[in-house]
């Protein structure tokens, strides 16, 4: 068993080990690698200055993503590489304004044409969204043409730049200079580095488990869950998946877990099948279930659900950045079990389950019965969740997601909604399915209000007095992103949204 990380940073490999793998990549490229091209400003994921390219082996290439440095800690990029705005213009040197623009890349050299840079702290993290539009296949999910978010090239841009904030520059001359840079030539990876060598090893180390000690504190890679399970049996190990929460409270909230088990080499937990429904009761859904593996990233999901199910691409779109997105998983976005968390109304409307696995056997549970409490989870301290059973909706069944906040892009929700009705052969509704977040220490299943729309007429009272229900069984608090009096205004309105959404 490996004891050290194996990574390369443009192009150059790095052995790290002991306790320097337990620092944010950013720490480590700016203090010991001197490369400080790359910017910290937030520490946790909300401001994309600190964005790099982060590449794994696929099947017969690497295949890059825009991410977060800050948040993501060396240990989580045991063979990755990483690239980083200083190898974007190798050759640059100070010159005439034509030695510049032979030097540049097309992102670089729109932000100078377009002048969209003024103190240039963002500067980098948005050349680096920028070039992964052109580097990374999956840069855009929707893809940047046809698709239901995209229909511009300045839709393009402001998608890919939704992660980057900047503060003194203003957007227009951003967004110019990145719809410029999409007609630019872009150098090939392959002219940069030696793609096919960086490959070749990388596919090499994914097969190996790596487990690194620095005085109390231990980190483990598996190759297999039952490792993983045996791990967690015998130490209070935190897992990580993308590290889109765990980082955060590692950076913000001083966490330091004694050991971290990473899921990120377990095989067979990368891809989405479909599957025959094996459900009895017909309750919910289409017959088909998708089984999306626990490594699956939230940002290969959306691109997943865009034609799929539109309703839960349009939530996976607002989620976080794309370089969250590109990073987290559906599985931590479970586990994690924030009430506001934005992928559970419609895993729970659509009645998902949980697999859970560990070295003594496979389970499966019933999103309804997963969460305990606030952030208490029905896993046991050896499982981990391995898939997630996520039931289609049926054509019949009208379905709205909603999530409020007070931004659309990059922001924390105040409070959720997942509705799902479906009406009879006489026009009344014959079955209704309601959710909501942001209103209790879990999210919650509103039998109350399922119970008094089943048989009630399509028509608008049914829905305002459905919202009437829904307040006098709601006891929501109040917090920084909203009052129990707004939640509760939001509970009752918007089923009356949802009545004229789906005429
Ligand atoms: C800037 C920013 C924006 C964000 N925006 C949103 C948003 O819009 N909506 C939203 O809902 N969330 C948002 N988040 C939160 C976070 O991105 C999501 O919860 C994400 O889905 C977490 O996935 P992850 O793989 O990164 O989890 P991690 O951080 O790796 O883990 C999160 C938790 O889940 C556990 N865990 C992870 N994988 C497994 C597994 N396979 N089995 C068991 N336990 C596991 C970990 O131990 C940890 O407790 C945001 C976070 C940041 C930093
Ligand atoms: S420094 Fe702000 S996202 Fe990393
Ligand atoms: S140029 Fe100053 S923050 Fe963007």
């Amino acid at each position: 068993m490996r004891d050290k990380v194996v990574l390369f940073i443009n192009g150059q490999r790095h052995t790290v080990g002991a306790a320097d793998v337990f620092q944010p990549l950013t720490d480590y490229l700016r203090s010991a690698r001197s490369l400080c091209g790359t910017k910290v400003v937030c520490a946790e994921g909300d401001c994309g200055a600190c964005t790099v390219l982060v590449g794994r082996a696929g099947a017969s290439e690497m295949e890059y993503v825009p991410v977060n440095g800050c948040i993501q800690y060396l240990y989580q990029l045991d063979g990755c590489h990483v690239i980083t705005v200083e190898a974007l213009a190798p050759t640059l040197s100070y010159g005439s304004h034509d030695e510049l623009k032979a030097a540049l890349n097309p992102a670089q050299l729109a932000m100078v044409e377009n002048n969209g840079a003024q103190c240039g702290y963002c500067t980098p993290g948005f050349v680096m969204s920028l070039s992964a539009l052109s580097y990374c296949r999956s840069a855009c999910p929707a893809g940047s043409s046809g698709s239901q978010t995209c229909s511009s090239e300045t839709d393009v841009v402001r998608d890919a730049l939704t992660g980057n904030l900047c503060r003194c520059t203003g957007y227009e001359a951003i967004i110019k200079a990145g719809v410029a840079s999409l007609h630019g030539s872009f150098k090939p990876l392959t002219e940069l580095f030696d793609e096919a060598g960086i490959f070749a090893e990388l596919s090499a180390l994914d097969q190996e488990e790596v487990s690194v000690a620095a005085g109390t504190r231990q980190f483990y890679l598996p190759t297999t869950v039952e490792e993983m399970s045996r791990f967690l049996a015998a130490n209070e190990a935190v897992l990580v998946s993308g590290g889109t929460d765990l980082s955060v409270n590692m950076n913000k909230r001083g966490f330091s877990p004694a050991a971290i088990v990473s899921t990120a080499r377990l095989k067979g937990l990368a891809t989405i099948e479909v599957m025959e429904s094996t459900d009895a009761d017909g309750s919910a859904g289409s017959g088909k279930v998708l089984a999306i593996g626990a490594r699956v990233s939230l940002a290969q999901l959306e691109a997943y659900m865009q034609n799929l199910c539109p309703q839960f691409y349009k939530i996976l779109w607002v989620f976080g950045s794309p370089q969250i997105r590109h990073a987290g998983t559906l599985a931590g976005n479970i586990a994690n079990g924030s009430p506001i968390a934005d992928s559970l109304p419609f895993l729970m409307l659509m009645q998902a389950e949980v697999e859970a696995s560990s070295f003594r056997g496979v389970r499966r549970i019933k999103m309804s019965d997963f969460y305990l409490g606030y952030k208490k989870l029905a896993l046991a301290k050896d499982e981990v969740i391995t898939r997630i059973f996520l039931p289609l909706p049926g054509n019949q069944e009208k379905i709205r997601l909603y999530k409020v906040s007070r931004r659309e892009h990059l922001d924390i929700s105040a409070f959720t909604a997942a509705i799902s009705v479906t009406l009879g052969a006489d026009g009344k509704i014959s079955a209704a399915r309601v959710v909501f977040g942001g209103v209790a220490a879990t999210v919650l299943r509103m039998k109350e209000v399922e119970t008094f729309l089943q048989g009630k007429p399509d028509v608008l009272d049914t829905y305002r007095q459905a919202g009437l229900v829904a307040v006098e069984n709601l006891r929501p608090l109040t917090d920084v992103r909203g009052s129990r009096e707004f939640r509760l205004q939001l509970a009752a309105n918007i089923f009356s949204k949802f009545y004229f959404e789906t005429r």
